[in-house]
C-alpha cells in the first residue's frame, strides 16, 4: 500500500516537473487534487479499511496530498515567473531605436520675420495690439487726418466693401483704435497684420502684404527717441554694422514725417546693384504723430507727444533673405519655402 503512495507521488512530482506552462500544471493539479482526482479516490477507500489500518492510511494520503500541493505551489511560482518574463520580452520597447521622423515644414519667411520684428519690439517693452482687417473708412483714413476727398487717400487705392467699409490699406488705423481705447494715457504698442491695396502686382508690389505698425505716446517725445528706437531695431534685424538715415517725407498722420533708409548690407554703403548705387535702402515710414491726430483721438496735446512707424514685413524679409520678388511669398512653391529655417 505504501509503495502505491510512493509510486503515485513519484508520478505526480514527475508530471509537475514536466509541466511547461501554467495550463499544463493545471491539468496535473486536476488529475491529482480535483474532486474526481486520484487523491480523493484514495481517500474514499478509507471507509473500507479495517479500523486499525485507517489512521496510518489516512496519514499516508494526507502526506501524499501535502507533498503534491507543495510541489504544485513551487512549480506554479516558477512557471508564473517564466510567463511574466516572456510577456515582458514580447512587449519590450527598444528605446535605442531611432524615433519615427515626420516631415515638418519650415516657418514661412513672412511669419519668421513678422515674429522676429515683434520679438525685437517686445524686448523694448512694447505690447501687441490687435486690429481689424475689415475696417471703417473713418478709422482707416479720417481719424488719421485724411478726411473725405483728401488727396492722400489716392495713394492707397482700396478695396471697398461698401461706402464706409473697406479692407484696411495699412495697419495705421490700429493707432486710432488704441488711442480711442486708452484716451489720454501713455501708449507703447506694435500691431502686426495684413493690409490690402488695389495695387498692380509686380516684383515689389502685391494687393495683399504685411505691416507692423508702431506707436508710442508719452510726454516730451522727440525725433531723437524715434531715431534711437529704429536704429536699435535695424541693428538687431540686419546686424550691428547697419546705420540708418532719415529722409524728409510726407504722411498726413505724422509731422514731421520721414522715410527711413538702412545702409546697404551688400556694399556697406558704397553703392551697388542692390541699393541702386545709392548705398541706402528704404525700409519704412515714420514720424512724430501729428498733434491733430492726437487731438482727434482724445489726447491732450499740451501734455502728450507721440511717434509712429510702419514697417513692411515682406520688404524686411526680402532684404534679410535676398528674395528678389514679393510674389514668391504667396505662390506656395515648396522649393522656395524649403530654404528657410525650421523653428
Ligand atoms: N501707414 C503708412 C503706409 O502704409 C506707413 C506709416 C508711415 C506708418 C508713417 C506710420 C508712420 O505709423 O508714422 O504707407
Amino acid at each position: 500500500m505504501y509503495s502505491e503512495f510512493e509510486k503515485i507521488q513519484k508520478e505526480a512530482l514527475n508530471s509537475i516537473d514536466l509541466a511547461l506552462d501554467l495550463s499544463m500544471l493545471d491539468e496535473v493539479k486536476n488529475t491529482y487534487l480535483s474532486k474526481k482526482g486520484i487523491v480523493v479516490s484514495l481517500m474514499s477507500r478509507l471507509k473500507d479499511l479495517a479500523p486499525e489500518d485507517k489512521k496510518a492510511y489516512g496519514q499516508g494520503v494526507n502526506e501524499l496530498k501535502k507533498v503534491i500541493e507543495d510541489a504544485l505551489f513551487d512549480r506554479q511560482r516558477v512557471l508564473a515567473d517564466v510567463a511574466l518574463n516572456q510577456k515582458l520580452n514580447e512587449e519590450k520597447i527598444d528605446i535605442s531605436l531611432p524615433g519615427k521622423t515626420f516631415n515638418t515644414a519650415p516657418m514661412h519667411p513672412f511669419h519668421l520675420i513678422k515674429d522676429e520684428i515683434s520679438e525685437i519690439f517686445l524686448g523694448m517693452g512694447y505690447t501687441i495690439a490687435e486690429g481689424n482687417e475689415i475696417e471703417e473708412d473713418y478709422f482707416n483714413f479720417t481719424l488719421l487726418n485724411m478726411p473725405e476727398n483728401h488727396p492722400a487717400r489716392d495713394m492707397q487705392d482700396s478695396f471697398y466693401i461698401n461706402k464706409n467699409t473697406l479692407l484696411r490699406t495699412h495697419t495705421s488705423p490700429v493707432q486710432a483704435r488704441e488711442m480711442q481705447k486708452h484716451k489720454n494715457t501713455p501708449l507703447k504698442i506694435i500691431s502686426p497684420g495684413k493690409v490690402y491695396r488695389r495695387d498692380d502686382d509686380d516684383n515689389t508690389h502685391s494687393h495683399q502684404f504685411g505691416q507692423v505698425e508702431g506707436l508710442v505716446i508719452a510726454e516730451s517725445l522727440s525725433l531723437g527717441h524715434l531715431k534711437a528706437t529704429l536704429d536699435l531695431f535695424v541693428k538687431k534685424m540686419f546686424g550691428p554694422k547697419r546705420e540708418i538715415r532719415f529722409r524728409a517725407s510726407y504722411f498726413p498722420f505724422t509731422e514731421p514725417s520721414v522715410e527711413v533708409d538702412v545702409s546697404c548690407h551688400e556694399c556697406n554703403g558704397k553703392g551697388c546693384a542692390t541699393c541702386k548705387g545709392t548705398g541706402w535702402i528704404e525700409i519704412l515710414g515714420a514720424g512724430m504723430v501729428n498733434p491733430h491726430v492726437l487731438e482727434m483721438n482724445g489726447y491732450d496735446i499740451q501734455k502728450f507727444t507721440g511717434f509712429a512707424f510702419g514697417i513692411g514685413i515682406e520688404r524686411v524679409a526680402m532684404l534679410r533673405f535676398g528674395i528678389d520678388d514679393i510674389r514668391r511669398f504667396y505662390q506656395n512653391d515648396v522649393r522656395f519655402l524649403d530654404q528657410f529655417p525650421k523653428r
